[in-house]
This record gives structure tokens, C-alpha cells and sequence, in this order.
């Protein structure tokens, strides 16, 4: 048989080998010939142990580890590969990010890695949620951010809460000569959490109460220990020892489980007395009466008739959307706006021309501080709230620059990283320049910004999954920077950087506190946070403090307002 096969076969099967051979380098050619020549430099790697052992030394410093690798990396994407942990592709290439966040995104989910890190937090809530049950609520909840739920969000929201709350709160502060150091992003946390609770539960927690500052607000701290408990899960070498943790109760795990009780118990207390409410409403009228119905998200959805737990986790989803973005972000913009101050006397040159521009509502008027917008899409650039995000390859699949993906891969696109590219913004890249984002300058005036690419600027992500609050997060942004630079002024008295700390979104941390996570600030590449960062904090004069249309800052009694956190 077998010498048959040597004697009579082998000239018989070469032509088909040959033809075999030729139909499978075709094949390998289609499967993987699209792929250009990519080099994917990434950290140094070793037999089995990938790259644990850079992994390991640069563990402190990882946005500034992964940024240096993409700037030198061609493709502008690493592959992270190490013992222990699942392939990562970094990219900070916009064509990459488009890919996987809108041209395949449906290969691109967040995955079960994610859901599951977050799941007994954020339940099945829109921010957790992939396939048809994201999709579904996207839909129901898209509807809300109108331009007339925006207006009224700014004429009663907004107006009420930064009058009479924040104004007054700085005010006080800025009476103290010897006062306390003000936390200037606690009091803007708050605020947001005050705010996003209005908007989407209609209940009003009252965290920005000046005499509580002192103390840590309950239901805040359980969404901050939730959120770090969560953040920690995801940073464990190993996910088992969180699991192990969780089934004995013990530790962080522990304290995720009991924080997330009371952000439950607290959230069900809401939604109880909305629905005691409605009920009322209905039984008054025999249906659900518009005019009394709220215009938050909670009333709409128990008038929809979604289950509780569905709500409930819609309600988180929100609340941790909209709580700690807005607030890092105002928090760096009013850092870096300390350090320019040509800058800032330009947005306040701006709110002074707006300002007297008649027939404009409170709203429009929002739309026209351009210069202001442009600040603060600067300052996120180069200080993201959310630095980085992942979704999972659900196939194998390549990303435009030939990198190949396999099946199960985290997919990280890079948000901090991009914004300090110089292929991306030029040679300028980490120097705070709000001019960059103007497109149309007429008799000193800003007439139009530019309409960056989402994907080369994705801090609110892009494609089907981008940030639902995102004009609302301008306009919040803009109506509180506007209200305070109206009457303040906020100085560093040390000198150094504060410290950028990436949780699961990003805020400044004040010195060496934090210590699993320092990074530097703004330019010099090199360095770490170096102690609080302090400020002075000065309110400006109403009458006769006006130079060359600028108000200076006059007010004498300044107190230090300290950044500091955790
Ligand atoms: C500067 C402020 C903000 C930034 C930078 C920001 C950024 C983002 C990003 C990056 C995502 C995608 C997260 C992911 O899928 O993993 C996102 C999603 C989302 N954001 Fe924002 N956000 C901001 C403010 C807000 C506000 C104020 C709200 C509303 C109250 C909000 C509501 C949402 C919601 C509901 C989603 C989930 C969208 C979805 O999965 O379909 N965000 N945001």
C-alpha cells in the first residue's frame, strides 16, 4: 500500500498539492494579507511572562508608560501582553478608534470582563449594559436631552442650584481671612451630584450645603467607595482574588457590597415616594396628570411602566455618568486657567460681551461663550475625565492599521494619550492653547469652533455609544465656570503639579497621597505630583475694579482653597 502510494501516487497528487497550496496561500492572503505590515512596538517582552516585569516597574505611572510607547509606535498602537492578564491593544489611532467604536462596533462590546467588574454596582444599567438591552435603553432614554429639556434644565436646575447654593457657599468661603482650606473639586462634585440627582431623579440629595462639607455626604461616599471597590476589581492581578473575596464578605468586597446597599436603599426610598406621588396624581385625575408630572427621567420612566430593578439600575447607570465628569473637568480647566491667565481674561473679556448682548435667554447666551467652550475642550484634551476605555473583541478580527485582534482581546482606546500626540495636534501638543479649537475669528470675536473628529477626540466617546450628556455637560460646565470667574478668581499659591489620578473617571489628586496612581501635571513630561496643590481664592469687585474691560482681581481677604482628595 504504502509503496503504491510513494511509486504510483506522487505524481498523480502533485498537481492537486499544487493547487492546494495555491488555494491556501490565497486563503491566508485574504484572512490575513488586508493586514499592512504593522509594528506594534509595545513594552519589552519575555518568554511566558509577556511584558509582567515592565508592567510591574511602570505600574505607577501606566498613562505615561503607554503614552510614550504610542508616540514612538508607528501605528500609534501597542499590544500589552503579559502573564496573567489578557491581551491589550492600546491605540491612540483615530482610524483604529473609529473602527471599533462605530464601523465594527458590534465586534466591540464592553464584554463580560467589564460588565462583570461593574455588574454588582451598576446592575444591568444603561452604562453596563451591551447587545439589545443597551440598545433598548439608549432608546428609551434618548428622547430626554432636547433643547427644551436642556433650557429648562438651565432655567431651573442649573439657575437655582449654582445661585443659591454654590454662589453663596463661595461666598462665605472667600469672607474667611484665616478659613479653612476650601476643597475647590469637592464642593464641584458635590454640586454635580446635586445636579445630576435633580435631573434624573427629581430629588434634590443637598450635598452642596456649606455646614456639611466637613463631613463625607452618605449616599455620595457610597457611590465613591462603589466606584473605587469596582476600580480595584479591575486593577487585581488576578480577577479570581477579588471573587474569592466576594464569597467570603470580607474587605473591599465587603465594603462594595455594603455601599452599594445603601445606594439601593436609597435609590428605592426616591422611587417610592415618586411613585406614592404619581399614584396620588392619578387617583386625583384618573390618569397620569401632565402638568404635575416631573420632567426627570424617573417620573418618565415609572409613567413608562419599567420594573423597579430596571430603574433602579438606570438611575445608578446615570448618577455615575453625570456625577464625577463634569466636576474633574471644571477642576482641571480652573487649574490650568490659574496658570494662563491671558486665558482667562479672555473668557471673561467674552462673558462681559455676551453678557451685554440683549433678547439673548439664558440659554442662548450659553451657546455664544464659544471662547469658554473651546477652553474647556483644551483643557479636557489634555486632561480627559475619562482616560481611557475598553470594550472586547467578541471575533478575531484587524483594526485599519493592520493590527490583528484576537478573539477576547481588550480593545483599549486612549483618550489621554491621543490628546498629547504630536502627529495629532503638532509640536504644541502639551501646551494649553485654546485658539487651537477656533475656526472663524471675525472683528475679535469667535464665530465658529472647529468640528474636531470625534475619534481623534473621543472624551465622550463617539459612534452609537457617545456620551448621552454630552451637550448637557457643556452647558453645566459653562454655566457654572461662567458664574464663578464672574465674581472669583482662583490662584496656586505653591508651585508644582497636581496629580492626575485615572480611576474609573479621572480626577486631581493633591499630592502623594494616592499613592498607586501618581502622574504629573501639565508639560514637562517628566516628574510627579509634588504636595497639594493651593490655591487663592479672590472675588472680584462689582463697581470700579474694571481694567481695560477686565476685571482685576481686588478682593483682599483671600482664603486658600486646597485641591486635595482621598
Ligand atoms: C465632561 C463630562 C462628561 C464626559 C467627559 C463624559 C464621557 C462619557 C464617556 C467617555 C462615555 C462612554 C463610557 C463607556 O461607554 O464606557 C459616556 C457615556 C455616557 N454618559 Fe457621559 N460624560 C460626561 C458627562 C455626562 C453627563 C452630565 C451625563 C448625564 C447626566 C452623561 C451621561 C452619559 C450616559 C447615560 C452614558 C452612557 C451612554 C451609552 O452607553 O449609551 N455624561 N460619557
Amino acid at each position: 500500500m504504502s509503496l503504491f502510494f510513494t511509486s504510483l501516487s506522487i505524481p498523480l497528487l502533485l498537481p492537486f498539492l499544487s493547487l492546494f497550496l495555491l488555494l491556501f496561500s490565497f486563503f491566508i492572503q485574504w484572512k490575513f494579507g488586508r493586514a499592512p505590515k504593522v509594528v506594534n512596538p509595545g513594552p519589552t517582552s519575555h518568554p511566558l511572562l509577556g511584558c509582567l516585569i515592565a508592567f510591574y516597574k511602570n505600574r505607577r505611572r501606566l498613562l505615561h508608560w503607554y503614552t510614550d510607547m504610542l508616540s514612538v509606535s508607528p501605528s500609534k498602537t501597542i499590544i500589552v501582553s503579559r502573564l496573567g492578564a489578557r491581551r491589550t491593544i492600546v491605540t491612540a489611532n483615530p482610524q483604529n478608534v473609529e473602527y471599533m467604536l462605530k464601523t465594527n462596533f458590534t465586534n466591540f462590546p464592553k464584554g463580560k470582563p467589564f460588565t462583570e467588574i461593574l455588574g454588582d454596582f451598576l446592575g444591568n444599567g444603561i452604562f453596563n449594559a451591551d447587545g439589545d438591552l443597551w440598545y433598548a435603553q439608549r432608546k428609551s432614554v434618548t428622547h430626554l436631552f432636547t433643547t427644551r429639556s436642556l433650557r429648562d434644565y438651565v432655567d431651573n436646575v442649573l439657575k437655582e442650584d449654582v445661585e443659591k447654593k454654590l454662589l453663596p457657599l463661595l461666598e462665605s468661603a472667600a469672607e474667611e481671612v484665616e478659613g479653612k482650606p476650601l476643597d475647590l473639586q469637592d464642593v464641584l462634585r458635590r454640586l454635580a451630584f446635586d445636579l445630576v440627582c435633580k435631573f434624573s431623579l427629581g430629588y434634590d440629595p443637598c450635598c452642596l450645603e456649606y455646614h456639611s462639607l466637613d463631613t463625607p455626604h452618605p449616599v455620595l461616599e457610597a457611590f465613591d467607595v462603589a466606584s473605587d471597590m469596582c476600580a480595584r476589581r479591575g486593577a487585581a492581578p488576578l480577577s479570581a482574588m477579588w471573587r474569592v473575596k466576594r464569597f467570603f464578605d470580607v474587605g473591599s468586597e465587603r465594603r462594595l457590597r455594603e455601599a452599594v446597599s445603601r445606594i439601593h436603599l436609597f435609590i428605592n426610598e426616591v422611587v417610592g415616594e415618586k411613585k406614592r406621588k404619581l399614584a396620588m396624581s392619578c387617583s386625583d385625575t384618573g390618569s397620569i396628570d401632565q402638568s404635575t408630572e416631573s420632567d426627570d427621567l424617573l417620573s418618565k420612566m415609572l409613567s413608562d411602566g419599567k420594573e423597579e430593578e430596571v430603574v433602579r439600575d438606570i438611575m445608578i447607570s446615570f448618577i455615575m455618568a453625570g456625577r464625577d465628569t463634569t466636576s474633574a473637568a471644571m477642576t482641571w480647566l480652573f487649574y490650568l486657567l490659574s496658570c494662563h491667565r491671558d486665558v482667562e481674561n479672555e473668557v471673561v473679556r467674552e462673558l462681559r460681551l455676551v453678557e451685554n448682548e440683549e433678547n439673548l435667554s439664558k440659554y442662548e447666551s450659553l451657546k455664544e461663550l464659544r471662547w469658554l467652550k473651546a477652553c474647556i475642550c483644551e483643557s479636557m484634551r489634555l486632561f480627559p475625565p475619562v482616560a481611557w476605555d475598553s470594550k472586547h473583541a467578541t471575533t478575531d478580527d484587524f483594526l485599519p492599521d493592520g493590527t490583528r485582534v484576537q478573539a477576547g482581546d481588550r480593545v483599549t482606546y486612549f483618550p489621554y494619550g491621543m490628546g498629547r500626540m504630536e502627529g495629532l495636534w503638532g509640536q504644541d501638543q502639551l501646551e494649553f492653547k485654546p485658539e487651537r479649537w477656533i475656526s472663524k475669528l471675525e472683528e475679535g470675536r469667535i464665530k465658529a469652533l472647529k468640528n474636531v473628529d470625534p475619534y481623534k477626540f473621543p472624551v465622550f466617546q463617539a459612534g452609537p455609544r457617545v456620551c448621552l450628556g454630552r451637550e448637557m455637560a457643556f452647558i453645566q460646565m459653562k454655566y457654572v465656570v461662567a458664574a464663578i470667574l464672574k465674581r472669583f478668581r482662583i490662584r496656586p499659591v505653591t508651585p508644582g503639579h497636581p496629580v492626575f489620578v485615572p480611576l474609573l473617571t479621572a480626577h486631581m489628586a493633591g499630592g502623594f497621597k494616592n499613592s498607586s496612581f501618581l502622574d504629573h501635571g501639565l508639560g514637562t513630561g517628566v516628574g510627579y505630583g509634588i504636595g497639594p496643590v493651593r490655591l487663592e481664592f479672590f472675588r472680584v469687585g462689582t463697581t470700579g475694579h474694571i481694567d481695560q474691560g477686565v476685571p482685576v482681581p481686588v478682593e483682599v481677604k483671600p482664603s486658600a482653597i486646597e485641591i486635595i482628595c482621598q
